[in-house]
């Protein structure tokens, strides 16, 4: 079966990135190929780990797409991108720009987004990095998680695939937290939705 080609984007350190990446390394995505790491963060240290693993990285830049209409032309650059690498699958893999409507439609259910919490719960604009833990720390919650879900214009809005719990401890810090849910969470629920995913793409593409 053909693989399903995949990009990553990112903004920052790229574990979740560096988990897809060990996890093709491993057999564990059988279905997916990383064809791609895109960054909208000139020199993140994600684009090295692309680069260490033999995968085409890119920067597309917002303040290099003019003061123009900068979100179309951004999106335009990126499409490009994409379909030059031939890409069916976009995973978002911390990444900090907000993708227009026009954007996601044209990808619907071919971008996934890793979100750290269980979403309903501190999820939407303004929760991002940090923010989400603090959040989850100030409201006192005892579990919270990861969710894997499909991108559409609603920010964490579209459909999830996967969850998983973990609980929050009484002396946490956000950093603890933030690094127990990565750890017991989002390293190990990326590439398992992401081979989910590719997966069923990969069948469908093979009836075609
Ligand atoms: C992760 O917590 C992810 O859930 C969120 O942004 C963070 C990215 O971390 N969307 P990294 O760059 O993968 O290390």
């Amino acid at each position: 079966m053909e693989k399903i080609r995949i990009a990553v984007l990112v903004s920052g350190g790229g574990t979740n990135l560096q988990a897809l990446l060990d996890a093709q390394h491993d057999g564990k995505l059988p279905d997916g190929e990383i064809a791609l790491v895109v960054s909208d963060r000139a020199g993140a240290y994600a684009l090295e780990r692309g680069r260490k693993a033999g995968v085409a990285v890119e920067e597309i830049l917002k303040k290099e797409c003019g003061d123009v209409n900068r979100q179309a032309v951004f999106e335009q650059r990126l499409e490009t991108a994409l379909a030059e690498a031939k890409i069916d699958l976009i995973i978002l893999a911390g990444f900090l720009s907000i993708l227009t409507e026009s954007f996601t439609r044209k990808w619907d259910h071919r971008i996934l987004n890793i979100h750290p919490s269980l979403i309903p719960s501190f999820c939407g604009a303004g929760f991002y990095g940090l923010k989400v833990h603090e959040a989850a720390l100030a409201r006192g919650v005892r579990v919270t998680g990861a969710t894997v879900h499909y991108v559409n214009e609603i920010p964490d809005g579209g459909e999830i695939i996967a969850q998983k719990a973990v609980e929050v401890l009484p002396d946490d810090t956000p950093e603890m937290l933030q690094r127990r849910v990565m750890e017991q969470a989002e390293w190990i629920l990326l590439p398992r939705a992401a081979e989910e995913v590719c997966r069923k793409l990969a069948s469908e593409k093979e009836k075609k």
